[in-house]
């Protein structure tokens, strides 16, 4: 699933850059080579980094 479609850039590769230490949504894409172009996803980036990883949105999610 795409987190940046601008990018297509997924939820996994979002935890692959979250996990190599990227704090802030636009070094989350520069991880992968890229940077925002329309700033879409950069919200839910920012919440899967507050997380600790977007596979933990869903169960955070899940256990309210
Ligand atoms: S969806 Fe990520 S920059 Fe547009």
């Amino acid at each position: 699933m795409y987190v940046c479609n601008c990018n297509g850039v997924t939820r996994a590769e979002v935890d692959e850059a979250i996990a190599a230490g990227a704090g802030q949504p636009e070094h989350v894409l520069a991880h992968h080579g890229c940077e925002p172009c329309c700033g879409r996803c950069l919200p839910e980036i920012a919440d899967g980094i507050a997380c600790g990883g977007m596979a933990r949105i869903g169960s955070l999610v899940a256990a309210e």
